[in-house]
């Protein structure tokens, strides 16, 4: 299989390359032949090389910052990812594209199905749906993966943010009111890869019959407090936090320039019951993380 990966640095894109290489020929692209607020270059790129399967790992992922930089967001995570599913529709590759559990405004008060109706209550999130209407709007062979509180242990990430703050604050003050499901990249790339390692070699056909939008994320909800918690009692260095307790906070106390949806968890059953694969839950894949 003939792969373009666009985006090797960040959380997912690490882990996508290590998870895609035994499937075939690997082209990871990234800064500078990638720009994506200057997509034709890489549209050029898979016009020349003709990849069966393009996936794309790159985002505009500052949430706060996104808000003074509406244009940016939406060049990136609107505009772009419409221009390179048309690429892949003009030159018959398929497109896996990943999205994001703040489409949805957070008011629902259980878990989100793809049928709900997104409504972003921020620039980041606005964006991003943006992005899901233009590659469904192309109608090519795309798969649209949403996921949610996605983290890592190499990058900044709320992880690495949480042990950070538990080493240098005796007390720390953490919200409760906002729920999702915390995942941890290297699952999410791992699960990528088996779900191309199925399409038997002719990913065009395969994901064409399944076209669409699908929830996929670690499994079972959250509060951030109950993920804080989790991760410093799975601390492998706990002789390092000086923090001796973690108190809940409500996101009001907070002023942050986006506003964040409260409970965007996401149902993923969609994603099982056509795919056959699953996420751990999501506690069971942070101690994975944590031992990794
Ligand atoms: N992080 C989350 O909590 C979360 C939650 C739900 C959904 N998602 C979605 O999951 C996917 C992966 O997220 P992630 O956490 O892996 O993101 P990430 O770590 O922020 O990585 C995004 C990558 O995109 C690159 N990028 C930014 N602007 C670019 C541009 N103009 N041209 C080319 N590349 C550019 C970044 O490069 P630089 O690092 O050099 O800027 C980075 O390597 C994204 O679609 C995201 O929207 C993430």
């Amino acid at each position: 299989m003939r792969i373009f990966l666009l985006g090797k640095h960040g959380q997912l894109g690490w882990e996508l390359r290590r998870t895609l290489t035994p499937l075939g020929e690997l082209v990871c692209l990234d800064y500078p032949e990638i720009d994506l607020t200057h997509p034709e270059r890489v549209i050029e790129t898979i016009h020349q090389h003709q990849p069966q399967v393009v996936i794309n790992a790159t985002a505009y992922t500052q949430v706060d910052r996104a808000e003074s930089e509406p244009e940016l967001a939406n060049m990136i995570n609107g505009t772009a990812p419409g221009r390179l599913a048309e690429a892949c529709a003009e030159v018959g590759a398929a497109f896996l594209h990943y999205s994001t559990d703040y489409v949805f405004d957070g008011l629902k008060g259980s878990a989100y199905i793809e049928s709900d109706r997104p409504n972003p209550i921020n620039i980041y999130g606005s964006s991003k749906l943006a992005g899901e209407q233009a590659i469904t709007q192309i109608g090519g062979a795309h798969l649209i993966l949403r996921t949610s509180w996605v983290y890592s242990n190499r990058r900044d990430s709320f992880l690495t943010k949480v042990l950070g703050w538990a080493r240098q604050n005796r007390s720390l003050r953490i919200v409760d009111d906002q729920v999702g499901n915390p995942t941890w990249a290297r699952l999410l790339a791992e699960i990528s890869a088996q779900l191309l390692a199925k399409t038997g070699g002719e990913p065009l056909p395969w994901i064409r019959e399944r076209s669409g939008i699908y929830h996929l994320a670690g499994d079972g909800v959250a509060s951030r407090l109950e993920w804080a918690k989790a991760i410093l009692r799975l601390d492998p260095n706990p002789e390092a936090q000086i923090c001796q307790e973690v108190l809940p906070a409500r996101s009001s106390e907070f002023v942050t320039p986006a506003t964040r949806p409260l409970y965007s968890a996401l149902d993923c059953t969609l994603f099982s019951s056509t795919f056959g694969l699953r996420l751990p839950p999501w506690e069971q894949a942070l101690q994975l993380a944590m031992e990794a």
